[in-house]
């Protein structure tokens, strides 16, 4: 699996790339909004072409625009004002630009897609929510789509009224734990009229397969499934497309995105160090630095 990281922050792509795992970068216009905070003056140009030069490996930016025109243009732009500095840009282009606050149609991140394709831009399909869109992008000709595993799974919490932050952690977010809560939460009522019953029967495989269902985005029911099944699409009709998974919020989050065969994972810097860090990893280095003999010391002397 590659290994991207999703920070427009200079800072952490360098340190990223210091530690020689580093396969690309992901930005948007949230993350450059976060960067350009932390700086008086920033000269974007320049700040962008350093991140394109740090890193020998595809770096994605994102278009503003909202049509078909508008996203082709600045997808041309970014292309031929940042590509030429280390041949490494790919085009972020919305699946779908449509909302009720936007004047973007329906089908024109799709247009836009085919349209760079064809000119030879590569693109990253971003804000991918259901495997179909994958499906669609890929045969646009994208070069990867982007799942955002954990924006599926806070839908598919809040279904069930949990709130990120007021009923379940950011570290929370993998599948055993969330659907154990959920089910708890559903079959809570229930449970409670048995009085004395121990709550643990609740994680029986039948209730909670229920409440999975009963919970799901038309069948989806966690962000690494739905980078699963985009898979599983991508393999059967042999795309080469890539599945790129995206808006990954802790470490265990990452480990279910590879255990479902996604090709790279894009992952905050801060959830890159929590990958590393290990309580018992800790003590071990203790332990052994503790027992270090002069006898072995020598042999390094
Ligand atoms: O790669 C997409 C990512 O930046 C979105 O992440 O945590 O805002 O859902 P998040």
């Amino acid at each position: 699996m590659k290994i991207f990281v999703d920070t427009a922050e200079l800072d952490e792509i360098k340190e990223a790339n210091s530690w020689g795992i580093l396969d690309g970068v992901t930005t948007n216009p949230s993350l450059i909004k976060k960067a350009v905070r932390k700086r008086e003056n920033i000269d974007m140009e320049e700040y962008i072409k350093e991140i394109c030069r740090v890193v020998d490996g595809p770096v994605s930016l994102e278009v503003i625009g909202l049509t078909r025109d508008e996203m082709v243009a600045q997808g041309e732009l970014l292309y031929e004002k940042f590509n030429p500095v280390n041949d490494n840009v790919v085009v972020k282009i919305p699946i779908n630009t449509s909302s009720p606050k936007s004047t973007g149609g329906e089908y024109e991140g799709l247009k836009a897609l085919k349209d760079l394709s064809s000119k030879g831009i590569p693109t990253n399909t971003t804000l991918i929510m259901k495997p179909e869109q994958a499906l669609l992008a890929a045969k646009a000709g994208t070069r990867y789509v982007s799942p955002f595993a954990g924006r599926i799974d806070d839908f598919i919490r809040n279904n069930v009224g949990l709130t990120r932050g007021e009923d379940y952690p950011k570290s929370a977010y993998h599948n055993a734990d969330w659907l154990r809560h959920a089910s708890y939460l559903k079959l809570k009522p229930r449970y409670e009229e048995l009085e004395g019953n121990d709550l643990a029967g609740i994680y029986f495989d039948e209730e909670v397969n229920r409440v999975k269902e009963s919970i799901s985005d038309e069948g989806i029911y966690t962000g690494a499934a739905a980078v699963s099944s985009i898979n599983q699409i991508f393999s059967n009709y042999n795309f080469d497309t890539e599945v790129l998974a995206a808006s990954l919020r802790n470490s265990r989050q990452v480990r279910e995105v590879a255990e479902a065969g996604a090709d790279v994972s894009t992952i905050p810097f801060h959830v890159l160090k929590e990958m590393i860090d290990h309580y018992k990893t800790e003590q071990g280095i203790i332990s052994f630095s503790e027992d270090v003999v002069s006898e072995y010391e020598g042999i390094f002397r």
